[in-house]
């Protein structure tokens, strides 16, 4: 309590003072974070809470973000309106009552890089775990799944809220931010500034423990997806290359770098740490996941006339339905036997086949169509299409003939998924 009132009054506008205050609590040994369960190797190490390890584990990828990026030297300079300003998001329950109300007055100032550090240290920055020792540096970060799949409802204002948790962060500019590090050559950050607000490449380089490695010469960064609403489909990622603790193990060590071990002869990619802090937290991790549901549309955003016609379209004449079956809205568990998923050659879509071939299965997977109402959908095309626009181009693609009413009732229905 003594370190979260020091820390309060820090945002509030005073920072020596508080700073002092904190070198004095580290001294004196108090925690200065609260624990974060399952981060740590913990007594029993066979139980984890899947919610904690997606909010707060970091796996151990200080050992990439901060041993080998540096991430801690460019982001101790950060001021939190730069902060939200490439999309990194504040958990308003993260914070003291005290800090919510000079924040609410304006009392904070968001141009101070000291109110950044104090914010890791209350573990309030989505997804981002910092440490900061006793004189106020920031001495280790590292990130966790909430980085890309979370965001927060804005409730205090733009960027600071109660968390949603599975919600892609669309607003995350995760190349800005990677590019920030003082030990990447200006070729590796010009093309990571390419990849825009929203967007990842997940198959550009891996992390080995010790050295990333360069898995493509050029990059193809998807859209971070949402992951809520996946109980039941089966197979997970844009390809369909496993399910979902797949992907987990996947991106916790070689694009986070946690330290554990993944392998995929398929993709060629072998990565052996012990002990592995990744893998026994799957179970756990899935579990969660599979426990988000798909928000609803806000109350008075469908007319819902238009939208049943619009279902109707979707299971007869625009043939929609052929492939996004129900109850998942997709077909990938047709494939031969329950663990061979059923895919698209990308042409067949009209997709570009470039990222599925980096992949292990080199298709696509029909899209289990979830929440279209937040974002408009995302093709393979190199276009972030709006509802219409994903409409056009399968009218197109299959010579549909649907008439513009028509297209719009279908439109009216994709919202209400
Ligand atoms: C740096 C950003 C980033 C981080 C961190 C990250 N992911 Fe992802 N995630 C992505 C991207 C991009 C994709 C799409 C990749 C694809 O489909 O090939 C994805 C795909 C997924 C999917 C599949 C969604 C679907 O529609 O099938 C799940 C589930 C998921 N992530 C969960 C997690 C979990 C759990 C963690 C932590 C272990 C995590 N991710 C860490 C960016 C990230
Ligand atoms: C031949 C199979 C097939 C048919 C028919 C089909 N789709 Fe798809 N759909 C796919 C595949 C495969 C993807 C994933 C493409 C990718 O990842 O690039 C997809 C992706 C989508 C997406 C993007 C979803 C997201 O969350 O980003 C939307 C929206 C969509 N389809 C709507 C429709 C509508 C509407 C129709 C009918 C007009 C339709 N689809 C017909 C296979 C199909």
């Amino acid at each position: 309590m003594r370190f979260r009132r020091a820390v309060e009054m820090m945002l509030a506008g005073g920072a020596p003072a508080a700073v002092i205050v904190i070198t004095g609590l580290v001294m004196a040994g108090a925690p200065l974070r609260a624990q974060k369960p399952g981060s740590s190797a913990s007594d029993k190490p066979e139980r984890f809470d899947g919610r904690s390890v997606f909010r707060y584990d970091t796996f151990g990828d200080e050992q990439l973000w901060t041993g080998t990026l540096q991430m801690q030297q460019p982001i101790s300079g950060v001021s939190p309106a730069t902060a939200l300003g490439v999309g990194l998001k504040v958990d308003v329950d993260a914070l003291p009552a005290g800090t919510v109300a000079a924040l609410r007055s304006g009392a904070v100032d968001l141009n101070d890089p000291a109110v950044t550090r104090a914010l890791l240290q209350l573990n309030a920055v989505v997804g981002v775990s910092g440490s900061v020792n006793g004189s106020g540096e920031l001495t280790s970060v590292g990130v966790t799944c909430a980085f890309c799949h979370s965001t927060v409802d804005d409730s205090l204002t733009h960027g600071i809220g109660h968390r949603l948790d599975g919600w892609a962060n669309r607003d995350l500019n995760v190349g800005a931010i990677i590019a920030l590090s003082p030990v990447l050559d200006d070729a590796t950050r010009s093309t990571l500034n390419t990849w825009g607000p929203g967007r990842y490449d997940p198959r550009l380089h891996a992390f080995d423990g010790t050295n990333i490695l360069p898995l493509n010469a050029t990059t193809a960064p998807v859209l971070i997806p949402s992951i809520f609403g996946l109980k039941g489909v089966g197979f997970e990622t844009y390809t369909g290359d496993g399910p979902i603790s797949y992907w987990n193990s996947y991106v916790g060590v070689t694009q986070m770098g946690g330290h554990g071990s993944f392998s995929d002869p398929r993709i060629g990619l072998s990565v052996t740490q012990t002990p592995d802090l990744v893998t026994p937290k799957l179970p756990a991790l899935v579990d969660y996941e599979l426990s988000l549901r798909t928000p609803r549309p806000p109350k008075g955003s469908v007319n819902h006339e238009a939208a049943d016609r619009g279902e109707a379209l979707f299971q007869g004449a625009a043939r929609c339905s052929t492939c996004h079956q129900a109850p998942y809205l997709t077909d990938v568990r047709s494939g031969p036997t329950p663990d061979v998923p059923f895919l698209h050659d990308a042409a067949e879509v009209g997709m570009d086949p470039t990222y599925a071939l980096r992949t292990a299965t080199g298709k696509y997977r029909t899209t289990p169509l979830r929440a279209l109402w937040q974002h408009p959908g995302y093709f393979h095309d190199g276009s972030a299409p709006d509802l219409p626009a994903v409409v056009d181009h399968y009218d197109r693609l299959f010579s549909l003939g649907l008439s513009e009413p028509q297209k719009s009732d279908l439109v009216e229905y994709l919202k209400t998924l």
